[in-house]
């Protein structure tokens, strides 16, 4: 009998590994480094993020996760979320796009604002870890769960109607990883964001499969317009830039500060 996948909506598409990377790189940094010097003159806000997280950070963020976890699902990594996250300490409205176990959000919630106001939206419902994350917040903090594709009127409304006259601090965009999905989700929350808030997007140095254009696809195009950096678990915060591989890659914080979006600061002239 063919059991039922946890998830479904995990796996918009299969993953692919080409072997391109030459072991003798590795020893210069390979996949990410060595980059031109020009690459890591990087945002001072940026500077929180720089040092790597320990190992005892990694092993207890990953434990703390544990009561989350979905079936046979392993560890999530969360190397280079750690480092990221931290800008975000003692902010108070905060946004997540793809929340799946919802052990991010137990994480982030403990770096939050006593009275923080979270939100996430997922086309899966599981109101079983939404209580479960309930339990698990400081107790002036709420959760609204929005159980729908993030690039849908419904989300974008219910997003609206919890915020009212708030802003957020941040946003997570880590839904369904294809470059339409990433920058619909960057264009439809943008309005919802504070002068001085951040995006956040996940494995964005996924460029996809034969099937989609990935996260680096719609980030390379942001990119032009608006500054991003990068944020992976071991090398200095650095500015954006495509894999040089072929192998599929995945994890990597991408970053833009929302006071550089040049639709708030107007074009040059
Ligand atoms: C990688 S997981 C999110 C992981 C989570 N942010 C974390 O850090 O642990 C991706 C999630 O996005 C959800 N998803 C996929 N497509 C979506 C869409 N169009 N809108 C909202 N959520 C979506 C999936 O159901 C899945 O739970």
């Amino acid at each position: 009998m063919e059991t039922e996948i946890a998830y479904p909506s995990q796996f918009v598409q299969p993953s692919r590994k080409i072997e391109t990377l030459n072991p003798a790189d590795h020893a210069v940094g390979a996949p990410f480094a060595p980059l031109p010097r020009s690459f890591y003159l990087v945002d001072p806000r940026l500077d929180v993020a720089q040092p790597v997280a320990t190992e005892q950070e990694i092993a207890d963020t990953v434990s703390s996760r544990a009561k989350f976890r979905v079936g046979e699902y392993g560890d999530p990594y969360v190397a280079d979320v750690l480092r990221a996250f931290r800008m975000l300490r003692g902010k108070k409205f905060y946004l997540e796009i793809g929340i799946f176990d919802r052990g991010n959000l137990a994480y982030i919630s403990s770096l939050l604002d006593p009275d923080a106001v979270l939100i996430g939206i997922d086309v899966q419902d599981d109101p079983e870890r939404d209580a479960l994350l309930r339990a698990s917040l400081k107790p002036g903090q709420t959760f609204h769960a929005v159980i729908a594709s993030s690039r849908t009127p419904d989300a974008v409304n219910a997003v609206r109607e919890i915020l009212g006259s708030n802003k957020l601090d941040a946003v997570f965009i880590d839904g369904d990883h294809t470059a339409y999905g990433a920058l619909a989700d960057y264009a439809l929350y943008e309005e919802f964001v504070a002068n001085d808030g951040i995006f956040l997007f996940h494995d964005s140095v996924w460029e996809g499969d034969e099937m989609h254009k990935g996260v680096c696809d719609a980030l390379d195009e942001i990119s032009r317009v608006d500054t991003i950096y990068l944020i992976d678990g071991a090398n200095p915060v650095r500015r954006f830039c495509r894999p040089l591989w072929r192998d599929s890659l995945w994890g990597v914080v991408g970053v833009v500060f929302a006071s550089d979006q040049k639709w708030r600061i107007g074009l040059p002239r």
